[in-house]
């Protein structure tokens, strides 16, 4: 049987985490078999990379390697947990998926698409979202939601680039996939 993969995407600030603690809250109720996750991390050797990822000292980083990262972190977190969940028919929801990867490394860090799109089907085996819900909020909101006390290496960054772009950037039709139903509420 085969399960049902949700994810959630938006910028930083936009309750991405509080919506889902919701959905778990309801499947729970539901006695619905589930796994919740996040990127990048999910898996031991993914939330080492995810240390690498956010930490303010790796502030040298280049955005190639960076996108390699994300990647790295994808590949690990797909194969080793998404994929066998989904196989035991469980409803997987993950904290930001390929989507991410789109928008912060290909709008933001202004990375060639081609290479972004190939790395996000290699890093996935070639393994897409039944459902991505995509959370609105302005980007002057969402930097105002941060903790602005203890920022990680990417929340450092200038709110121009977030600015870069918008919620509506994930459903321009070169951005979605079209196995995936894209939802904004
Ligand atoms: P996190 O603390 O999980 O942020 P949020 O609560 O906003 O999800 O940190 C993840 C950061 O990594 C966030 O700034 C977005 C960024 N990111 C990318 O740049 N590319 C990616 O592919 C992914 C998955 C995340």
């Amino acid at each position: 049987m085969a399960g049902y993969f949700i994810t959630f995407e938006g910028i930083e600030g936009s309750g991405k985490s509080t919506q889902i603690k919701l959905l778990v809250a309801h499947l729970i109720k539901q006695q619905i078999p589930h796994l919740s996750t996040r990127e990048p991390g999910g898996t031991p050797i993914a939330e080492a990379i995810r240390k690498i990822l956010l930490d303010p000292l790796c502030s040298e980083m280049l955005p190639e390697a960076e996108l390699l990262l994300y990647s790295a972190s994808r590949a690990q977190h797909t194969g080793e947990l998404i994929l066998p969940a989904l196989a035991a028919g469980k409803v997987v929801i993950s904290d930001r998926y390929y989507d991410s990867s789109t928008a912060y490394q290909g709008a933001a860090r202004d990375l060639d698409y081609d290479v972004i799109d190939l790395l996000n089907s290699f890093a996935t085996f070639h393994t897409v979202p039944d459902l991505t819900v995509l959370l609105d909020l302005p980007v002057e909101e969402g930097f105002k939601r941060i903790d602005h006390r203890d920022l990680d290496r990417l929340e450092q960054e200038d709110i121009s680039f977030t600015k870069r772009f918008d919620s509506s950037f994930y459903l321009l039709p070169k951005n979605t996939h079209p196995d995936t139903l894209y939802w904004m509420p």
